[in-house]
């Protein structure tokens, strides 16, 4: 295989999202990291993601970055409100744009997701669509001991959550952020409504998937009120789900597919980020095309590709913390570039373990890439 810098070039061609002029194709995919204190964004934050910018990658995704309080996770996870994770957040953003590079927070509640005793306010039950949400693949429902449980959503909390993401947003754009990302995908909130196992509603939330997308279609269209059309504001979906449900076909087909994105399109959105855990293979039998190439192909929107990217093994929940070996597949990824399966390519792992993967992938320098190991976690650097 060639490795040298001809073989990447289609990844460093320059791209334009709405009026945001991209470098290049490569965004650094949003990954927790767990070094908050009480939400506000460690000091180490800012050099951690500018040295990605300074590598080059074209676009920053940050970590998780909670909505409002009860869709935080957990104490250790940044916030997009009150004053002190604000002014956390400007620094970062400060850092990244004087090196030149564009960055994103993804916004994220992980409503029944949430880890209950270590989460701003334990007294407080986590919320999501319905009351349950299964945590082992084989689980039995009904199972206390095997389902995250919380409280369904009343009207006015699905009210409030929305007039939240609205606020994040504005404070997004405040602080200059480059857009916003919605975490939509894994198993958390927003896929919580999507996924019919854990929606059991009869309201205009819950049912076909027209109301199942509804929150996150309501959203959008109010963070569109809120910070105008020019702030672009972009979806992550999944198929996959967490823990360990790597095998759930949320959507079976193409025509399901369109039917579950094209809500969001018409609600304005300007980019959609289809999270797979290895970014080519077919997303639906009778078809090479990606899930990242049915998303781009339905909707001609700017489409984000993701998923072992120069790693030879796929995310695992179970095995976050230990070694994914490197694996030169650039070509390949390459390739659905050229065929217009997607515009953008997030890296995850390989960019979280290595700050200079982007310049080392760009100079032909794959041999000199650091792999990703347990202890790549252990420190925000
Ligand atoms: C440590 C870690 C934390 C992650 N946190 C998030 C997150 O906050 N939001 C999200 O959408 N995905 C998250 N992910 C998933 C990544 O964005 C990405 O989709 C996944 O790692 C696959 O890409 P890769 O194979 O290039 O690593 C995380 C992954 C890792 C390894």
């Amino acid at each position: 295989m060639n490795t040298g810098p001809a073989a990447v070039e289609a990844l460093f061609e320059p791209y334009e999202l709405q009026h945001l002029q991209l470098p290049n194709r490569l965004v650094m995919a949003p990954m927790t990291r767990g070094f908050a204190k009480q939400g506000v964004p460690s000091a180490q934050a800012a050099s951690y993601y500018a040295r990605r910018a300074a590598s080059g990658v074209g676009l920053i995704l940050t970590e998780g970055v909670a909505p409002n309080p009860i869709g935080s996770p957990e104490t250790t996870i940044p916030n997009m409100f009150g004053a002190e994770a604000l002014e956390s957040w400007a620094g970062v953003v400060e850092a990244v744009h004087a090196g030149g590079g564009k960055i994103m927070p993804q916004l994220w509640h992980t409503g029944l997701r949430r880890k209950v005793a270590k989460s701003f306010d334990p007294t407080q039950l986590s919320v999501g669509p319905s009351a349950e949400y299964p945590e082992l693949h084989d689980h039995r429902r009904g199972d206390p001991a095997r389902m995250m449980r919380g409280r369904e959503m009343t009207q006015e909390d699905i009210a409030d959550t929305i007039a939240s993401y609205a606020e994040a947003a504005a404070n997004a754009q405040r602080l200059g952020f480059d857009g916003v990302e919605l975490h939509a995908a894994h198993g958390y909130f927003f896929d919580q409504f999507f996924w019919r196992e854990c929606n059991q509603r009869t309201d205009r939330y819950g049912g076909d998937v027209r109301n199942r997308v509804r929150i996150a279609v309501e959203v959008i269209e109010a963070i569109k009120r809120r910070t105008g059309s020019d702030f672009p504001v972009g979806l992550r979906f999944s198929q996959w789900k967490l823990p360990d449900f790597y095998d759930v076909t949320m959507i079976a087909n193409e025509s399901e597919l369109a039917e579950f994105l094209e809500p969001f399109v018409t609600a304005g959105v300007d980019f959609l980020h289809a999270s797979t855990r290895r970014c080519w293979e077919p997303a639906f039998a009778g078809s090479s095309l990606t899930l990242a190439g049915w998303t781009k192909k339905i909707t001609g929107k700017t489409t984000i590709a993701v998923g072992s990217v120069g790693l030879s093994s796929p995310i695992a929940a179970s095995e976050i913390g230990t070694r994914a070996p490197l694996e030169n597949n650039l070509e390949q990824v390459c390739n659905l570039l050229a065929r217009g399966e997607c515009d953008l390519v997030a890296v995850g792992r390989a960019v979280l373990a290595d700050p200079d993967w982007t310049a080392k992938v760009r100079g032909g320098r794959f041999s000199q890439i650091i792999p990703y190991s347990a202890e790549s976690l252990q420190q925000l650097q």
